[in-house]
């Protein structure tokens, strides 16, 4: 079989790129290099430069490469910038999803892999989010991945695609130090950029009806990540029709401040994080149930936090060798 992967220079979508051909599967792989880096792309990987909203390109790529199944992660992805540009967001998540369907149906790829995430349920006050939680973003971003999320529904059931929607928690480490996250948006790395700096980690809200008062989430390796495509890949390849909808988490639920507290220790550095007002849009516990993950793809998540904040740390450190404790002398 051969996948095309949309945005497989991202962060993401470069760990994608290497189960998949790990695994024996061919990988073609469109990024318009915006915020990729295409170094991170195994040998074997064809790359194609260019957007997800050229047709003729696509069109070009899905016969040329008898592409039989598509993983589409190309997207924007910072909420605050999706506040302030909602246009750019629906025209990059929504429109160009939009063309990239068009060229599937015509070209009869009977396969689509589709990247939302955990803002398609905006704050939901529950203890474990099940995929019937009911969808309610708050911002432009979770709005355009639940749209997104229709649009590859309704799309695949009218044409006969199998597709699965897999709904990211929060994401964090990497499988190699040179695949690590290169943005400051997650955080993780906004730790880390705080430490390199030498200044103490932010808490937003120390005042959550949490344990220790911070908000909880449910982090997830990035590697994980990387396997639970192939799983829904290999799903779809053997299902024939239907669509999944999939919560990608571990279930388990972290603070910020026991968060904060692995990423000193791992990283060497002794600053007591500093308490700031809760940031508006922040719910107070987001966990996923991986229930039906867990049924569906019989697959289930195998790296803990510390792992996720130790290869994190390795890939900070390779483009940040100042962030060292020792080296700051
Ligand atoms: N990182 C997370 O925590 C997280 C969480 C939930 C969901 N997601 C989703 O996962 C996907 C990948 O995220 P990431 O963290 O790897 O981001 P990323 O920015 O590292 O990767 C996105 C990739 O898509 C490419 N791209 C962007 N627009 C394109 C276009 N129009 N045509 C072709 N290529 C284009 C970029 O160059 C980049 O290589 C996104 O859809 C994002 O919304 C990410």
């Amino acid at each position: 079989m051969t996948w095309l992967i949309t945005g497989g220079a991202g962060y993401i979508g470069a760990h994608v790129a290497h189960a998949m051909v790990a695994a024996g599967e061919r990988v073609v792989v469109l990024d318009d290099r915006s915020t990729g880096v295409v170094e991170r792309l195994p040998d074997a990987v064809t790359l194609v430069e260019g957007s997800v909203s050229d047709r003729a390109l696509l069109d070009r790529v899905l016969a040329g490469h008898a592409v039989s199944g598509v993983v589409h992660l190309a997207a924007k992805k910072q909420v605050g910038e999706s506040v302030e540009q909602p246009l750019l967001y629906y025209r990059e998540n929504i429109a160009g999803l939009a063309v990239l369907l068009e060229a599937v149906v015509a070209a009869g790829v009977p396969r689509f892999l589709f990247s939302s995430s955990a803002a398609v349920y905006g704050v939901p006050d529950v203890e474990l989010i099940t995929e019937e939680t009911p969808c309610l973003p708050i911002n432009p971003y979770g709005e355009t991945k639940l749209a997104g999320e229709w649009l590859v529904r309704a799309t695949g059931r009218a044409h006969g695609i199998s597709t699965a929607c897999l709904r990211y928690f929060n994401v964090a480490g990497a499988a190699a130090p040179e695949l690590a996250d290169t943005g400051v948006f997650n955080i993780v790395p906004m730790v880390f950029d705080r430490l390199t700096r030498g200044e103490a980690p932010r808490i937003f809200g120390a005042d959550y009806p949490t344990p220790d008062g911070t908000c909880i989430r449910d982090y997830i390796h990035v590697a994980d990540l990387a396997e639970a495509h192939l799983a829904a890949a290999r799903k779809l390849a053997v299902g024939g029709g239907g669509d999944l909808t999939l919560n990608v988490g571990r279930g388990e639920g972290v603070s910020v401040r026991e968060l904060i507290d692995v990423i000193l220790e791992v990283s060497g550095h002794a600053v007591e994080p500093v308490v700031e007002p809760r940031r508006a849009g922040d719910a107070a516990r987001a966990v996923a149930s991986d229930a039906r993950m867990v049924r569906e793809l019989g697959w289930t998540a195998r790296r803990d936090v510390r792992s996720m904040v130790e290869s994190a740390w390795e890939g900070w450190c390779l483009r940040h060798p100042e962030a060292l404790p020792d080296t700051r002398k």
